[in-house]
């Protein structure tokens, strides 16, 4: 009978140690799902991590609508460029990027070559990205080339 009670109490506690074995993984778990919370809420989203965000954006953009003809680096040398009428600018060139205004380069990736006087070769992109994104291609043709309007090398 002594001996009954004793094997009770030991396999209660066997069941009592597996219980808190299990628990305590969950609970670790439910701490760092809470640290994690905490560090959104206190590190907040700065504009620093939104122009991060809209880099990879950007750069993943031009990946896809843009390095068929304009290279993957820019240089005007994709795989579409040599059918095309005239040459897909190379956005590497800063000295040739650097005559040409922010405003000039939004107005070509919105509307096409022929919104500027350039060719039809360039086609309109206001109908497949929006406004923010179309500004991000602006900013990334501008680490292409390494430069500002009227200034070569200010973008890093
Ligand atoms: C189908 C090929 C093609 C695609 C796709 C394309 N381009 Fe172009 N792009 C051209 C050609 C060709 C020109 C030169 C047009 C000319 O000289 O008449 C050009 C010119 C430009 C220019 C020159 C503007 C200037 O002021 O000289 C910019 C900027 C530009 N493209 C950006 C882009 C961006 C950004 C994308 C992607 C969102 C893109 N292009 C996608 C072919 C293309």
């Amino acid at each position: 009978m002594k001996n009954r009670e004793g094997k009770k109490i030991f396999f209660s506690l066997i069941l009592v140690a597996i219980l808190i074995a299990l628990a305590i993984p969950l609970m670790a778990e439910n701490k760092k799902e809470k640290s994690k919370d905490a560090s959104k809420v206190d590190e907040g989203y700065t504009a620093k991590d939104a122009w991060k965000g809209k880099d990879a954006e950007a750069k993943s953009n031009y990946a896809m609508y843009c390095s068929p003809c304009h290279g993957d680096t820019g240089k005007g040398n994709g795989p579409q460029a040599e059918a095309m009428e005239a040459p897909p600018r190379n956005h590497t060139d800063g000295n040739y990027l650097s005559t040409r205004t922010d405003d000039q380069l939004l107005k070509v990736i919105k509307g096409g070559g022929l919104a500027m006087g350039f060719t039809s070769s360039m086609p309109p992109f206001d109908n497949l990205l929006t406004e923010e994104e179309i500004k991000g291609m602006v900013k990334y043709v501008r680490t292409l080339c390494n430069c500002e309007y009227k200034k070569i090398g200010a973008v890093k």
